[in-house]
C-alpha cells in the first residue's frame, strides 16, 4: 500500500545540484523526497491515533504487564526486585512460582519490549528536525559503538554494560556526538525504567534500521548495565583514516569474517560525517535516512577522487561532488576479497539485507551472557507494517 510504504520512509533525501551517473540512485533519491512528504502527513495522522502526546507511565496489565508500583515495593521487601550491584539499575528478576510472580511482578514480555520499540519509533518520527530529518543514523551508531568494543580473546567490552554513559568511554574521540543519541533515548528510559540502558541502546539501533526501511533485525534482551570499572580502553573502534589491514584487525578481534565486515560497512548508506565530531564531512548516499544498498552501488559505479579541502583526507564523488567516502570505505574496493562482496551487495539488495540483518544481530549480541536461546529472539513489528 502506497501510504503505508511511504509511512515507513523516514526520508529526507539530500537535494542534489548535479546529476549522478547512476540513474537508479537518481530515482531512489526522488522517490525518497516524495515519500518524505507523504510519510510526514501519514505520520501526523497516525501519531494522533496511536500515541498520547506525553510519555505515559508504565501500565500494568492483568497477567503480562509489569507492575512497578506496589508490587515493586512488595517485591523489594522479598528481594525479588533488586539493584544490580554494578550498574545500580533495578532489574526485574523472578523465578517461576516465586512470591514475586504471585505478587504480579513479571518478567517483561515480548509485548513489553514492543512497547519500548514503539516509543522509540514514535520519537524518531516526531523529532524530525535533526540532521537530514532523523535521529535514526546516530541511534544506529550508538548501538554499534556500544557493541563494537568487544574483544573475543578476553571477553571484555561489547553491548553488555552501556559503559559509554561514563566519562572515560563517553569521551573517547570515536564516540564524539553520540551524546545526542543517548539524550534522545532518556525519555524512553524514564517511561520504561525496567529496561537496562544496554538493552535500550541496542533495541533502539534495531528500531532505527527497521524504521528507516531496513530489514527486520532479530533482537533479544538480557544485557545488564555495568559500572565505570567496565569501561573499555580507547582505541578499540576503527580509525577511518586506515586501510584494509586495520579493518581486519579491528573486526577480526570482535570475531567477524571478511563477508561480515563488508556487510556491516553497508550501514554507511545511512547518516553523515560531521566536522565537529569525526572531522570528516558529508553523507555517503543521496538518501541518508533510508536503508538501501546504495553505498555499495556508489562504491562500484561512481568515480572517486581525493577531496581538496582543509580537513582530514577523504574521498569525494566526481559527478556531484556532494558525497563522500572514508579511506576505510575505499579500502573495501581496493582489497580484492572485500571487493567481491561489495560487487555482490551492489547487484543484490536482498542478499545485502539478509546478511546485514544477520551480522547486525551478531554485533549487538557481542559479549552478552544470555540466559535465553537464539530462537527466543524477538522480531519487532515496524510502526507502519502493512501486515
Ligand atoms: C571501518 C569501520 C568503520 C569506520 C572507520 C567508521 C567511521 C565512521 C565515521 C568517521 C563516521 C562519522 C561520524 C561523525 O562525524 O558524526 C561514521 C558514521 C556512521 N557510522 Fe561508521 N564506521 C565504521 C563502521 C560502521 C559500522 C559497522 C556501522 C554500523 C553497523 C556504522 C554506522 C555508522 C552510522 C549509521 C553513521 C552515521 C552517524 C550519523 O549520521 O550521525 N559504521 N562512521
Amino acid at each position: 500500500m502506497a501510504t503505508a510504504t511511504a509511512a515507513r520512509t523516514l526520508a529526507r533525501a539530500i537535494p542534489r545540484s548535479t546529476a549522478s551517473s547512476t540513474s537508479s540512485l537518481r530515482l531512489a533519491a526522488r522517490t525518497s523526497r516524495n515519500d518524505a512528504h507523504a510519510a510526514k502527513r501519514f505520520f501526523q495522522n497516525s501519531s494522533r491515533r496511536h500515541y498520547s502526546s506525553a510519555p505515559e507511565p508504565p501500565k500494568s496489565s492483568s497477567s503480562t504487564g509489569i507492575i512497578l508500583g506496589a508490587a515493586a515495593a512488595a517485591a523489594l521487601a522479598g528481594g525479588f526486585y533488586y539493584y544490580n550491584t554494578q550498574g545500580k539499575i533495578p532489574e526485574v528478576h523472578l523465578k517461576k512460582g516465586s512470591a514475586g510472580e504471585t505478587a504480579g511482578l513479571l518478567k517483561p514480555t515480548t509485548e513489553d519490549y514492543q512497547k519500548v520499540y514503539d516509543a522509540v519509533a514514535k520519537l524518531l518520527w516526531e523529532k524530525d528536525d535533526y540532521d537530514d530529518g532523523s535521529y535514526g543514523p546516530v541511534l544506529l551508531r550508538l548501538a554499534w559503538h556500544a557493541s563494537g568494543t568487544y574483544d573475543a580473546a578476553t571477553g571484555t567490552g561489547g553491548s553488555n554494560g552501556a559503559t559509554m554513559r561514563f566519562a572515560p568511554e563517553g569521551d573517547h574521540g570515536a564516540n564524539a556526538g553520540l551524546k545526542a543519541a543517548r539524550d534522545f533515548l532518556e525519555p524512553v528510559k524514564e517511561q520504561f525504567p525496567w529496561i537496562s540502558y544496554s538493552d535500550l541502546w541496542t533495541l533502539a539501533g534495531v528500531c532505527a534500521v527497521q524504521e528507516m526501511q531496513g530489514p527486520i533485525i532479530p533482537w533479544r534482551p538480557g544485557r545488564q548495565d555495568r559500572d565505570v570499572a567496565f569501561c573499555t580502553p580507547d582505541g578499540r573502534l576503527p580509525d577511518a583514516s586506515k586501510d584494509q589491514n586495520h579493518i581486519r584487525a579491528i573486526f577480526g578481534r570482535m570475531g567477524f569474517n571478511d563477508q561480515e565486515m563488508v556487510a556491516l560497512s553497508g550501514a554507511h548508506a545511512l547518516g553523515r560525517c560531521h566536522t565537529d565530531r569525526s572531522g570528516f564531512d558529508g553523507p555517503w548516499t543521496f538518501s541518508p535516512t533510508v536503508m538501501t544498498n546504495d553505498y555499495f552501488k556508489l562504491l562500484m559505479e561512481e568515480k572517486w577522487g581525493w577531496r581538496s579541502w582543509n580537513g582530514p583526507k577523504q574521498y569525494q564523488d566526481k559527478t556531484s561532488k556532494s558525497l563522500m567516502m572514508l579511506p576505510t570505505d575505499m579500502a573495501l574496493i581496493q582489497d580484492p576479497i572485500f571487493k567481491k562482496y561489495v560487487e555482490k551487495y551492489a547487484k543484490d539488495g536482498q542478499a545485502f539485507f539478509e546478511d546485514f540483518s544477520n551480522v547486525v544481530c551478531k554485533l549487538f549480541e557481542l559479549g552478552v551472557p544470555f540466559e535465553s536461546k537464539p530462537e527466543d529472539r524477538i522480531r519487532f513489528k515496524p510502526t507502519a507494517d502493512e501486515s
